[in-house]
């Protein structure tokens, strides 16, 4: 299984905040928004990634992930000239795709909940057909609307539609086959001038092929879209973290216990950020993880 995050945009919506940097890299409460999709991938046990962002970002995104390996993981990188739309992220990813499925997942994107790891990697290698996730909203007319029967297949699926057929939002993690290099290829850019994701499922759904699983209630599926939302999702995040002594989304963490690194890696990863607390608690979960192993080993 392959992985792709995609990171471009002009981010207009935050301006004046994304003139100087991407979206992405803005600060979800104590960590770069795109280390949440990065978790979500990670914890779904794929380490193949290529990282989807403009030419002036791209190299910021360097900076910051480097080649992976310091996480167990690959990351490569690629340019996307002008926000062409999410189904050309499929289009540029191809030769990196190759002949595997791919999870494909939007760089701003937050997701937190009980069990969602479990749920991926038990939906893991995802093989045939596409996979969904949708998320009740109240405002289901901002996003991609799908509607599944009681088998969980997708019936319907429609971009920002005036009259939602449904209140659940199609999240931004699409789980594809390998058909999906050829469906992106064919599609024809739509009224608003964009390869649209939505058509790519559409078209999954046409051969009987799409799925959409519903994350459901307790689960948190955060908007960044505007000033107020990035707000709320950093005091969301900081509101979990302080209460559980825990950090959401912390890539050093997930390497470690995804097996990815060892306790002594993630301990340097940690070391390396020592005057911030993000970097302590990397060092303290490596030691946790290291001694829990030394009672037990396995
Ligand atoms: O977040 C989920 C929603 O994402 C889905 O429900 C919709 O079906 C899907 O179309 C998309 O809707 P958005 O209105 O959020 O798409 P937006 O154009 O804002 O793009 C989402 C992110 O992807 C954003 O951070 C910018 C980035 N992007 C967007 C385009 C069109 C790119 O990197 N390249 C692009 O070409």
């Amino acid at each position: 299984m392959k992985g792709i995050i995609l990171a471009g945009g002009h981010g207009t919506r935050l301006h004046p905040i994304t003139r100087g940097v991407s979206k992405q890299l803005l600060p979800v409460y104590d960590k770069p928004m795109i280390y949440y999709p990065l978790s979500v991938l990670m914890l779904a046990g794929v380490r193949d990634i290529l990282i989807i962002s403009t030419p002036a970002d791209l190299p910021q995104f360097r900076r910051l992930l480097g080649d992976g390996s310091d996480l167990g993981v690959r990351f490569s990188y690629a340019e996307q000239t002008e926000p062409r739309g999410l189904a050309e992220a499929l289009i540029i990813g191809a030769g990196h795709i190759g002949d595997d499925p791919v999870a494909l997942a939007l760089g701003d994107n937050v997701f937190h909940g009980p069990r969602f790891s479990q749920i991926l990697r038990s939906r893991l290698p995802h093989t045939e057909g596409c996979l969904l996730f949708g998320y009740p909203v109240q405002d289901p007319e901002r996003y991609g609307v799908g509607e599944a029967d009681e088998h969980g297949r997708l019936v319907s699926i429609e971009e920002k539609p005036r009259r939602p057929r449904s209140n659940r939002a199609i999240t931004g993690l699409y789980l594809y086959d390998n058909d999906v290099v050829a469906i992106a290829r064919d599609l024809v850019p739509s009224a608003r001038g964009e390869l649209e994701i939505t058509d790519v499922n559409l078209e999954y759904l046409r051969r009987g092929k799409a799925e959409l699983v519903d994350l459901g209630r307790g689960f948190a599926w955060l908007d960044t879209g505007t000033h107020d939302s990035l707000l709320a999702a950093s005091q969301y995040i900081q509101t979990i973290e302080r209460r559980q002594g825990v950090r959401v989304a912390c890539v050093e963490e997930v390497a470690l216990r995804m097996g990815f690194i060892d306790p002594d890696q993630c301990h340097r990863l940690g070391a390396a950020l020592s005057t911030s607390g993000y970097g302590r608690y990397v060092m303290d979960v490596a030691e946790a993880v290291r001694s829990e192993r030394q009672k037990s080993p396995v």
